[in-house]
């Protein structure tokens, strides 16, 4: 969704922000712009579509000076075309601020102002902000006139502004939207994002809900939103640039694809502990005590989360004996679900600014339930709000479609069973072993399965035409083919369904034809003897097949079209696999299809509105 950078100090400010907006390009965006004051005068520069045209059109007429801020836009409130762009002005054009989120009672605003003679450009919510810090400046400075706009919204918002009048400063502020300030020597930075500032400076403020900062090159002042000054003290981040390129791949995603060996891995080594309680989670403060009465665990997530939430459950449930619910954030936090004393409530988020489940996670800590996250974003809002946070150690995941993030998330809720259930007594210590070694081989067996990618690019190849797809899986791999589906659709913009075998002849199997391929999920298993019958059925309708099947399985061979091995794994971990073709799968077809791999259209990647 929208990004945000804003720099004051001596470095040509066109290209600080401008090269802060490519960072956040993965966001997803539809418009771009800056705005800096040169000179003592403001003004303003913005394109619709990609930042390239932005880039382009500055080179001819740079804008110059040391103070600026840059937005790159992805449109909720009007088209994404250049008078909707972000920055807004006032009327007079000498305030520009760059906004994230939505204000909700914008309309209103919007009306008063008009009243009051204020003339509207675009067809945005954000523009009130600037007209509102007009108002209140008529008669006090800017520090306290954007201070008593920013009491007046109501919705989420990071907002940062600058002023023709003060042109030493930026103010910043937040309420539901992230924003951090990075602290340089003689500069500082403010930006929606850690990627966007990374090449300059590791020391990071994250800014606190309902706070501005007020920053000049030397000194960044913090004021609580009745304007009490806060002491905030910088943290030093271990991140590399080099985290966010893309390296010798040819999309973020295939290098994501083929990190994840190495995530699990290092999740694996970091909370993998002693025998008798095998794994220990550094960042769990919730007591063991507490956990030990925990009598009901509700995950909410959304999408990819949402679907490694739907495995938790199956974990929790089965390891732990443990009643859990998995839902999705945004029908969690309107359904008024029960929340009782010993609900644990465990959100589950790669960026760590998903708006409903951040929401959710609000809703259960206004009923005293506790919340635990497992978030990939250090320091972000769901990490921060949250009793306690399981980091999941994926590493930036720049890809709007979420590969390593969803394999790291399999991989903690696994362990976290395991850790509950001995907790509970739930799980004896033979079986404990056993699931340990299991997840111990994973790291090994998902590179095994990445050196068939070849084969897998064919079978995309094979199928990259047909107009749509059925995914079916049951059990643990139901939600595998809820994912394997997401998948696809997100960035080939083929239409997929996934769906629990079990369930297809209810309905959608009347979807079965020639041209309508379906790829199977059939691990080695319990399930599979009702996989099979589930397949036959398809086959019977002269459905195609892709399975996607253990080592060894010469039986698939004989029913199904096209057969992509994964290594054996025990059924509980087989998610964890079988999944890897899948996301090489979808990557290969949109690929073929010419479709923006990393950057697909109307998507963003961290969902900071509901
Ligand atoms: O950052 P989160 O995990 O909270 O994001 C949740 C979803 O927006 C995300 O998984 C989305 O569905 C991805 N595009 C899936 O690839």
């Amino acid at each position: 969704m929208c990004g945000i950078v804003g720099y004051i100090g001596k470095k040509f400010v066109d290209s600080v922000l401008l090269v802060g907006l490519e960072r956040l390009e993965y966001r997803g965006y539809d418009s771009a712009g800056i705005a800096t004051i040169s000179n003592g005068e403001l003004s303003v520069f913005k394109r619709a579509g990609k930042l390239k045209i932005l880039d382009t059109a500055l080179k001819q007429e740079p804008l110059g000076g040391n103070i600026g801020i840059g937005h790159t836009r992805w449109a909720t409130h009007g088209e994404p075309n250049e008078i909707n762009a972000h920055p807004h002005t006032d009327c007079s054009g000498k305030i520009a601020i760059v906004h994230n989120g939505i204000i909700e009672n914008y309309i209103q605003l919007k009306e008063n102002l008009i009243k009051e003679g204020h003339i509207f450009q675009s067809e945005t919510d954000s523009e009130v902000i600037a007209h509102l810090i007009e108002k209140n400046t008529a008669n006090k400075n800017f520090e306290e006139g954007t201070l008593a706009a920013f009491k007046e919204l109501k919705g989420a918002y990071a907002v940062v502004a600058i002023s023709e009048a003060e042109p030493d400063k930026i103010i910043a502020g937040r309420k539901g939207s992230p924003l951090i300030i990075g602290v340089g020597k003689e500069e500082n930075f403010v930006a929606s994002d850690l990627s966007a500032i990374l090449t300059h400076t590791n020391e990071i403020v994250f800014l606190n809900e309902d706070e501005i900062a007020v920053i000049s090159n030397s000194k960044i002042k913090f004021l609580n939103l009745d304007g009490v000054e806060v002491e905030h003290p910088s943290q030093r981040i271990e991140m590399k640039v080099t985290d966010y390129s893309k390296g010798e791949y040819s999309h973020f995603m295939l290098k994501e694809i083929y990190e994840q060996s190495e995530v699990i891995d290092r999740i694996i080594q970091t909370y993998f502990c002693e025998r008798n309680l095998p794994v220990k989670f550094g960042g769990l403060t919730l007591g063991r005590e507490y956990l030990a009465k925990v009598g009901k665990i509700i995950i909410q997530a959304c999408g990819t989360s949402w679907h490694a939430g739907l495995i938790g459950k199956f974990l929790l449930e089965k390891y732990s004996k443990i009643h859990t619910e998995a839902d999705i954030s945004s029908e969690f936090r309107y359904r008024n679900p029960v929340l009782e004393g010993d609900t644990l409530l465990i959100a589950i988020s790669q960026s760590g600014e998903t708006a409903d489940t951040l929401a959710g996670i609000r809703q259960a800590k206004s009923k005293f339930i506790k919340v635990l996250s497992i978030c990939n974003v250090l320091g972000s809002s769901i990490a921060r709000e949250s009793d306690s946070n399981i980091e999941l150690m994926a590493g930036p995941e720049i890809g709007v479609a979420s590969t390593k993030a969803y394999t790291a998330e399999l991989t903690i809720l696994y362990l976290f069973a395991i850790y509950f259930s001995r907790l509970k007594w739930a799980i004896h210590q033979e079986q404990m072993d056993q699931a340990i070694a299991e997840i111990l081989k994973a790291p090994d067996l998902i590179k095994k399965i990445l050196q068939n990618n070849s084969a897998i690019e064919k079978c995309a190849e094979q199928y990259c035409n047909a107009k749509q797809f059925v995914f079916l899986g049951r059990g643990v791999n139901y939600p595998t083919a809820l994912e394997g589906a997401l998948k696809l659709k997100e960035i080939s913009y083929i239409h997929a369904t996934g769906y629990p075998a079990g369930e297809f002849k209810h309905g959608p199997i009347a979807l079965i034809d020639e041209n309508t391929p379906v790829i199977a999920i059939i691990p080695k298993g319990e399930i599979y003897p009702k996989m099979f019958s589930n397949i036959l059925e398809v086959r019977a309708r002269k459905g195609k097949v892709i399975a996607i099947a253990t080592e060894g399985d010469e039986d698939i061979k004989n029913i199904a079209n096209n057969v992509i091995y994964i290594p054996e794994i025990d059924e509980d971990l087989s998610p964890l696999l079988a999944v890897i073709p899948l996301q090489l799968f979808a990557y290969h077809v949109a690929v073929k299809k010419g479709c923006d791999v990393d950057k697909p259209r109307n998507l963003a990647k961290s969902v900071t509105v509901e």
